[in-house]
């Protein structure tokens, strides 16, 4: 068989609701040659003959689910992705919540955190606060669905585009915060103490993972329908502490799926308490 044939429209449904049913991600015929493009490679390093044959690996195969995952996932980032709200952290949340809450720490959750550029840099924006604020204390969470992409965030290791981006935009960042090592640049100690990584499915209700003060939920709700969108946000509410920040990315917005959470600024929103949503 030609495995560059064209798929049945069955095999091409089969294919989108194993994406949904491991990840969430709505796909559909628009994004069935990414999709295409993303499992050949996968396919033919199994020696599979075609796509149907790949469905029935997936279904017998617990292991080989965990590379479907981080073949279907997109991982696009880069460290302060979207400048503007990296000046509302450093220049309004942080100096705000730290004066609110003397003595407690701040809690972080990077909620789709890919390879990690995006903890990272909540790190380093919080260790140059805390340079200027000495009793200031944090802890960051980073998660992702995506095992293999979970172990690029925790190796903290970076060239290329990302590291590219930070040398242009942050070059004193980066001469403070990251290393030399043997020829790559990586996180060094002062962040990685602040910094834990884990896999958690943002599907999944947020048990074990703790109470966050700010989570940054940010391009990953676009891969959601509006219905996954709802479960996702309600299920990160529950994970927020009272008057707990959300940030989301720049084409996503929580107008249409949200209840339980206040419009702060553009992409900006609080976690607003039940029982005055039912006295509003
Ligand atoms: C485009 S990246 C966003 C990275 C970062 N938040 C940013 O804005 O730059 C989207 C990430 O969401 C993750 N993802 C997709 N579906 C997920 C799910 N159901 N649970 C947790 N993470 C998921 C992907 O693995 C990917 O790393």
């Amino acid at each position: 068989m030609d495995i560059d044939q064209d798929v049945e429209p069955a095999v091409r449904r089969a294919l989108f609701e194993q994406v949904r049913r491991h990840t969430g991600i709505a796909m559909n015929e628009r994004k069935w040659t990414m999709l295409k493009g993303r499992l050949r490679r996968r396919i033919m390093a199994l020696e599979l003959p075609d796509y149907r044959d790949y469905l029935q690996v997936l279904d017998t195969n617990a292991d080989e689910v965990r590379d479907f995952i981080d073949l279907v996932t997109t991982n696009e980032t880069s460290f302060f992705r979207t400048p503007r709200i990296w000046e509302y952290l450093a220049n309004e949340y942080l100096p705000r919540w730290a004066a609110a809450h003397p003595g407690v720490p701040l809690r972080v959750w990077s909620a789709a955190a890919s390879s990690g550029e995006e903890a990272w840099s909540m790190a380093m924006l919080c260790e140059e606060f805390r340079a200027r604020h000495p009793a200031f204390r944090y802890a960051i969470v980073g998660t992702d669905i995506s095992d293999g992409i979970l172990a690029s965030a925790s190796g903290g290791r970076y060239n290329g585009r990302s590291m590219e981006g930070l040398r242009q935009n942050h070059p004193a960042l980066l001469q403070k915060y990251f290393r030399n090592e043997g020829g790559a640049i990586a996180v060094g100690d002062a962040l990685r103490a602040q910094v834990a990584f884990r896999r958690h499915n943002l599907y999944d209700l947020p048990r074990d993972i703790g109470a966050f003060d700010l989570v940054l939920l940010r391009n990953v709700l676009i891969y959601f329908d509006v219905d996954g969108q709802r479960s996702v946000l309600a299920n990160v509410r529950r994970a927020m502490r009272p008057e707990g920040v959300l940030i989301v990315g720049e084409s996503e917005s929580l107008s249409r799926v949200a209840g339980g959470f206040a419009f702060e600024q553009p992409l900006i929103y609080r976690k607003e308490e039940r029982d005055h949503e039912q006295l509003a």
